[in-house]
């Protein structure tokens, strides 16, 4: 099964640059899954800039409603429209920015399935809960609170699985710190068993991707632990050769 690389640009990337960053893309080789979620203005002018290469889009959020009076929200279904394939939900600087709760996160989850779009659900703990050992508890109560029984009873495996875990310690986001390799095996095991109990056969198959400070030189060994599934990018997406040397450092099966 090819690993998923996902590149988050957050709040980053502009319409003039975009012919060169699908130029870097193109002239790439498929290693792995890729998809980008640049900001959800940028996904149809990207998409009509790859011209068929390869890649998914995603969005970085969506609106818990489908439609109607929400000022400034972003529907799943436009965002479908608009090409992406999925959507990054409950990335831990929209919990600590926008007052997300995982009650919140799963509602998403359950509109963005409705449209059509893959959620990528985002956990991780903070350095103190880290510190006070109580990751794996804080990990697992994301858990229990975002995931939508909808996604129970679906077994397609890999990019186009109908939902994608994404652990990322919110302590190693954007700071150049990543867990030990132990560390990262010990809480995608225990996300892994999490999953199984959650959701039957779906949560057996279900990509567990590692994010935060994720670079081409950590790429190869963080891909490598058991039950990495693929990665969520993000200060490295930014450049498409940082981008595409972590894609080629996932393990090929
Ligand atoms: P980073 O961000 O790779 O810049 O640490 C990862 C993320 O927030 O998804």
């Amino acid at each position: 099964m090819p690993q998923l690389i996902a590149g988050n640009w957050k709040m980053n990337g502009t319409l003039a640059g975009i012919a060169a960053y699908a130029a870097g893309l193109r002239a790439a080789a498929a290693y792995a899954d890729l998809l980008i979620c640049p900001p959800a203005p940028l996904i149809a002018p990207l998409r009509a800039a790859l011209d068929g290469a390869p890649v998914a889009l995603g969005a970085q959020d969506c609106a818990v409603q489908r439609s109607g009076a929400h000022t400034g929200d972003l529907s799943a279904d436009l965002l479908a429209e608009l090409g992406a394939t999925h959507v990054i939900l409950g990335h831990s600087e929209r919990r600590a920015d926008h007052g997300e709760s995982s009650a919140i996160v799963r509602e998403k989850a359950r509109t963005a399935i409705a449209a059509g779009l893959i959620p990528i659900i985002c956990v991780g703990e903070t350095e103190a809960e880290r510190d006070s050992g109580e990751a794996e508890t804080v990990v697992r109560a994301q858990l229990a609170g975002s995931l939508p029984e909808e996604l129970a009873g679906q077994t397609v495996p890999g990019v186009f699985a109908p939902g994608v875990i994404a652990y990322e310690p919110v302590w190693a986001i954007g700071t150049g710190r990543t867990p030990t390799e132990e560390d990262v095996a010990a809480m995608h095991a225990s996300i892994r068993a999490a999953l199984r109990r959650q959701l039957g056969a779906a949560g057996a198959t279900m990509p567990i991707l590692y994010g935060g400070s994720v670079k081409p030189s950590n790429a190869a060994s963080l891909l490598a632990l058991p039950e990495v599934g693929g990665a969520l990018v993000g200060g490295a997406s930014l450049k498409p050769e940082d981008f595409l040397a972590i894609a080629s450092a996932a393990p090929r099966d």
